[in-house]
């Protein structure tokens, strides 16, 4: 039997956009967007990827929202009220999200691990060896991801109004504090105002068909595209939430911290340092020498914990709803069966950079294999098919009404984001996609 009734919801508007944009505002802004964009030439690569977002991404979130809005349902039943026979989409979705959390997990878990270490000047002076020894051991990685795990228990237990919502508004505003706190000290020096002309320079010769792959790929992530989250959050809106606002208001709020993160990271004249080191080994070595560095190497691994257990909660809330209404489970029994399986994968991504690292499939351990399977298959795909869906599958005449009634979206707009759901993201995302593959099998 499949339990709708009393699913909750969030109590209005703002609790809409803080609880989106915490899901969007992630690991995917602070960590990955920095290094992504010194990997691919700085200011050039920015542009396309603020394309991406705009012409892509935004679309696509309003879709999903759409979706979530229009049914008030789980992902899966979601799709196949729209339309019988359409659920897959909503479970190829829940079964990604799960594999994000596996590795997720881990790395806030370090973040967790991080803030303490900054606080209690535990980190010492072998930046890269203190990262190499702790992600590499045991027990020590795992103990965090744990805590991690429980956390997002903890709130998604208490329910979408009273741990969700509550969460999001305590965690939000902190989280935006002490980016803009962090913001205003590195350009308060001036060797980080000229690293940062240096990265925001285009440059279009380090710019190649890979740079439109990983742009994509970042916009899709770091919007939490295509994996249930921004469904189920959407099915939560409050009568008179408009759709296409929110939407805005949360693309938004991602870019400007994505871009804030980057004026951070590349301000400490860090830019050629590239992968989890960048924030786990270069930025801990910026701190030190800073007066009052363990402070804002406290502050910065903060902030980073925030932002991923707002993302991370929204990747539990959408595969518990699956449990609950479709599994017929109580809240607090389905949050149990996600939390055990986040516990599994996490153990296992975690061990995999360790004790388990000669276990690989193509070269990559359980790590990487989470992650790339994930950003470089999935997310594409569940970009061109929630684009299909919506664009050519949803009755146009519904469709149509759920974007320009509740949704907010004005008349002179709607045939703009028609086409683009219609042709510019299945077209665009599937060259993308295909060249993306085809690259991906040649580095096996
Ligand atoms: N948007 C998150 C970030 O930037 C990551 C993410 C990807 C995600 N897919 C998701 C979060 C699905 C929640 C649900 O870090």
């Amino acid at each position: 039997m499949a339990n709708t009734e009393n699913r909750g919801g969030f109590g209005g508007k703002l609790a809409a956009i803080l609880a989106a944009a915490g899901s969007a505002i992630g690991l995917g802004n602070i960590w990955r967007f920095p290094y992504i964009t010194s990997e691919n030439g700085g200011g050039a690569f920015i542009l396309i990827y603020l394309g991406c977002i705009l012409f892509l991404g935004l679309p696509l979130l309003i879709a999903e929202f759409a979706v979530g809005h229009n049914t008030k349902k789980n992902p899966i039943d979601a799709f196949a009220t729209i339309k019988r026979g359409w659920g897959w989409l909503g479970a190829m979705g829940l079964i990604s999200v799960t594999l994000i959390m596996g590795y997720y997990f881990v790395i806030a878990g370090w973040t967790l691990n991080y803030t303490i270490a900054s606080a209690t000047d535990a980190i010492g002076s072998d930046f890269g060896g203190f990262f190499h020894n702790f992600t590499t051991g045991t027990w020590m990685p795992l103990i965090f991801a744990y805590l991690f795990i429980f956390a997002n228990h903890f709130i998604i237990t208490g329910g979408v109004q009273g741990g969700i919502e509550k969460a999001s508004k305590i965690m939000m505003p902190l989280l935006f504090a002490i980016l803009i706190a962090l913001a205003i000290y590195s350009l308060w020096m001036p060797a980080g105002r000229e690293a940062l002309a240096n990265v925001f320079t285009p440059d279009f010769s380090m710019v190649t068909g890979k740079s439109f792959l990983a742009a994509m790929g970042q916009a899709f992530f770091t919007l939490s595209i295509g994996m249930g989250a921004m469904l189920i959050y959407g099915s939560y809106f409050k009568d008179g939430t408009k759709i296409a606002g929110t939407a805005i208001s949360v693309v938004s709020l991602d870019t400007i911290v994505a871009l804030m993160a980057a004026v951070i990271i590349f301000s400490a004249g860090v830019e050629n340092e590239s992968g989890p080191q960048l924030a786990f080994v270069a930025m801990p070595k910026v701190f030190s020498t800073m007066p009052m560095g363990g402070v804002w190497s406290t502050l910065f691994f903060l902030l980073l914990g925030l932002a991923a257990l707002s993302s991370t909660i929204s990747m539990h809330e959408a595969v518990t709803s699956y449990f609950v209404e479709k599994r017929g489970m109580s809240r607090r029994k389905g949050a149990w069966v996600v939390t055990i399986i986040a516990l599994v994968l996490a153990t296992a991504a975690s061990l995999s950079l360790g004790d388990w690292s000669g276990f690989t499939i193509g070269g990559m351990n359980i790590f990487s294999l989470l992650d790339n399977f994930t950003s470089i298959v999935m997310l594409p795909l569940l970009g061109i098919l929630t684009a299909v869906f919506v664009g050519w599958i949803w009755k146009k005449e519904d469709m149509r009404k759920e974007l320009t009634a509740e949704g907010g979206v004005d008349k002179a707009t709607y045939p703009v984001i028609r086409f683009l759901l219609r042709y510019v993201c299945p077209v665009l995302v599937s060259v993308v996609f295909i060249f993306g593959i085809v690259d991906f099998i040649k580095t096996l």
